[in-house]
């Protein structure tokens, strides 16, 4: 391949940037242009192009956000804007794609791939931590650190006042970030969309903490399982403690990544630039411990990720 294309897509995650500049840096590498499109398969569309050399991508490993920009396209969700897409990227001598991003972004790589037999490969991005296929997307790893910086910082004043304070994390759909920031964090309880809870048992658990002697509780909620004022409220009315409730929101989704999200964007950007210049197609590159792995896009996007029993019961455990 001469030339290949890089696009960021979706939400954005700290590392995203680190990735970019691995794919150019190994496509260079192995001789070939490489060019950003500015918004995603928007950027595709509307052919916002930005040429990328071993320079462009100088800088950016400590970047949150991305240098690309990112964009959800309505146009792209049509066949005629994929169409339109196919003919910007042929106009352009672009030969294949990489895409960094979460599920949403990888169902339009494979619909690439798909009706148009253009050549794409996948790379996990997003702090939800929910694809299938990789033990780790790029992004959650500084997510679940930055929130649990917070929460550290909110235990100080939980405790001062004796409150209980309710943590509302992100993770529309599921609990991956709300649990490993339970467990980090020493949280009494976390609540994810995925497990059914009851509030009046989790009123219980903090009557009980209480005379043992805890002063504070820190419950973690996921912005998918119920509404932070709904679940402060219920508990301050059951146990007559004082609560607060925190939103921690898009936070969450900025700051410089972590070492691990940098090294794993490295490896992965690196990993899916030299997949696609080698002729493979229709897979997102992932991790599996600590061995680099593919899987077809297929698989990726017909398989849930579940939450790992073991490390919820963690949580319960660990708050006694
Ligand atoms: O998918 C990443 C994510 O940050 C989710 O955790 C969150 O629910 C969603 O994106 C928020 O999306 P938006 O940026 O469109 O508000």
């Amino acid at each position: 391949m001469k030339k290949i294309g890089v696009i960021t897509s979706g939400g954005d995650a700290p590392g995203m940037n680190a990735a970019v500049r691995a794919v150019t840096r190994a496509a260079l590498g192995r001789g070939a242009e490489v060019v950003g499109f500015i918004h995603g398969y928007r950027g595709i569309i509307g052919e916002e192009i930005l040429p990328l050399d071993s320079k462009a991508v100088g800088g950016i490993i400590q970047q949150g956000g991305t240098i690309l920009r990112t964009a959800r396209s309505d146009e792209f969700r049509t066949l005629d804007g994929r169409k339109q897409a196919i003919q910007v990227l042929q106009d352009n001598a672009v030969e294949g794609l990489v895409v960094i991003g979460g599920d949403g972004s990888l169902t339009g790589a494979r619909k690439l791939v798909e009706e148009f037999d253009f050549p794409v490969v996948g790379v996990p991005g997003s702090i939800d931590n929910d694809i299938s296929g990789t033990d780790f997307s790029i992004g959650f790893d500084t997510s679940v650190n930055t929130a649990l910086e917070a929460i550290d910082k909110v235990r100080d004043t939980a405790y001062s006042h004796e409150r209980v304070f309710v943590v509302e994390v992100m993770g529309r759909a599921n609990g991956f970030i709300a649990l490993d920031v339970a467990l980090s964090s020493g949280a009494e309880a976390v609540l994810i969309p995925e497990v059914p809870f009851s509030l009046l048992d989790i009123c219980d658990n903090l009557r009980r903490a209480r005379t043992r002697g805890k002063k504070s509780s820190i419950i973690v909620l996921a912005e998918g399982a119920a509404r932070a004022s709904d679940v402060k409220e219920f508990i301050q009315k059951n146990t007559g403690f004082e609560a607060r409730y925190l939103v921690l929101g898009h936070m969450q989704r900025g700051g410089s990544p972590t070492a691990f999200d940098r090294i794993l964007a490295l490896r992965l950007g690196a990993f899916a630039a030299n997949r696609l210049i080698s002729g493979f197609s229709g897979e997102m590159v992932g991790v599996d411990g600590t061995k680099l792995v593919t899987h077809p896009l297929s698989y990726v996007l017909s398989t849930e990720r579940t939450i790992d029993p073991e490390r919820l019961l963690l949580v319960d455990v660990m708050s006694q």
